[in-house]
């Protein structure tokens, strides 16, 4: 007879933001932005997997391209870029949009609605991609606080508008929405719209994400530390003690970490995340503001930590507070389970 799916088929994400949209904060309208950030996630699934195929791998423009952050954009950065504009252009929702690999916030829309504000780290971990790491795109989804009409649909904002850029420095407690998608040895969507961490599975025979992890809950204590020990002589002495402790087994747990470092944030984030412990990219002399960007990068993974029961600080205070004063503004990040980043805190408290 005719094959009937069982009665409890999977649940895709679009049913999953569908039902949960009934029943959490977020607006009516924010489905559509979901769903046009699936697309792209999926679109970037399929050109990070086939780039070596597709001579996709390697800097853009023979790395002539230096983006804002001084990096050298590969082609996929550009790419994931434009797929990602492309995918919100049509939306009729989108009001500003602030990219680590745009130099300042910019509009796509033509018919600007000036509803929501997205941010977005197109392709986090790019320099991973020619050895097939596993890579992501983090987003994340403000109201347009600042009612600013965009007369020309220029793609940057005319130096008459620069008050726009105001919608796009929201703390990351405005958050209405925020995940990531991981390009891994599976491609996984975890989001949040502010009622629980949720993760999805992309089902490559039928091309939809399904409802994997439900209710994500990060372990209240972990045994994995997530640094790059290369900086740590840079670090502050606190910093350091409190890492020879994790090693040494002198610590509340009374047990020895291990150590795990992808490069990655999505995919440090994301095994954080399930197996617990905790990750950081601290500030050191170098950079007393560490590396990573905090409306696109720290603000999202703060706000999908402490949705499943974790915290992150900058190590004086908690991320989701922080106003950023500009767009690309980097903030020190240490993020994971609670117990372990309220015994690092502990410890600078002691010496504070
Ligand atoms: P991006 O590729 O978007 O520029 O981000 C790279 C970031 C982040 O993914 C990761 O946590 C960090 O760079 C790793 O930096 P180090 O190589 O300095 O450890
Ligand atoms: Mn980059
Ligand atoms: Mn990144
Ligand atoms: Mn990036």
């Amino acid at each position: 007879g005719l094959f009937l799916p069982s009665q409890d088929s999977p649940t895709t994400l679009t049913r999953f933001v569908l039902e949960n949209i009934r029943s959490s904060k977020a607006p009516e309208d924010i489905v559509d932005l979901i769903s046009s950030i699936q697309f792209a996630c999926k679109k970037i699934a399929s050109l990070v997997s086939r780039a070596g195929i597709t001579n996709l791998t390697g800097l853009f423009n023979e790395g002539k391209s230096i983006n804002i952050q001084g990096e050298e954009q590969k082609k996929l950065d550009v790419l994931s870029n434009q797929v990602l504009k492309n995918a919100l252009k049509y939306s009729g929702k989108m009001g500003v949009i602030a990219s680590e690999e745009e130099d300042v916030p910019v509009t796509v829309d033509e018919s600007f609605s000036g509803t929501y504000v997205a941010v977005f780290d197109p392709l986090d971990g790019s320099s991973n991609l020619d050895a097939a790491v596993a890579t992501g795109t983090i987003f994340g989804i403000f109201k347009q606080e600042v009612s600013c009409l965009i007369e020309d649909m220029a793609d940057n904002i005319e130096p008459s508008q620069l008050h726009c850029l105001a919608s796009t420095l929201q703390p990351g407690s405005r958050l209405l929405a925020a995940g990531y998608c991981m390009y891994s040895s599976s491609t996984m969507m975890v989001l949040s719209l502010g009622h629980g961490t949720h993760g999805f599975t992309l089902d490559p025979e039928v091309g939809e994400f399904v409802l994997t992890h439900p209710y994500m809950k990060i372990p209240k204590r972990g045994q994995i530390y997530s640094f790059n020990e290369a900086n740590y002589h840079q670090w502050d002495p606190v910093l350091q003690e409190y890492i020879e402790n994790l090693k040494s087994g002198k610590n509340r747990s009374g047990k020895c970490y291990s150590l795990r470092y992808i490069g990655s944030l999505v995919a440090d984030v994301h095994r954080t995340l399930l197996y617990g412990g905790v990750f950081g990219y601290p500030g050191d002399k170098k950079n007393p503001n560490g590396k990573l960007r905090l409306l696109y990068e720290c603000a999202p993974m703060s706000y999908l930590i402490e949705q499943a029961g974790g915290k992150a600080t900058n190590g004086k205070q908690r991320i989701l507070d922080i106003v950023p004063n500009t767009t690309h503004e980097r903030q020190p990040l240490i993020l994971g389970s609670e117990e372990d980043v309220d015994e690092l805190m502990h410890v600078y408290t002691k010496y504070a």
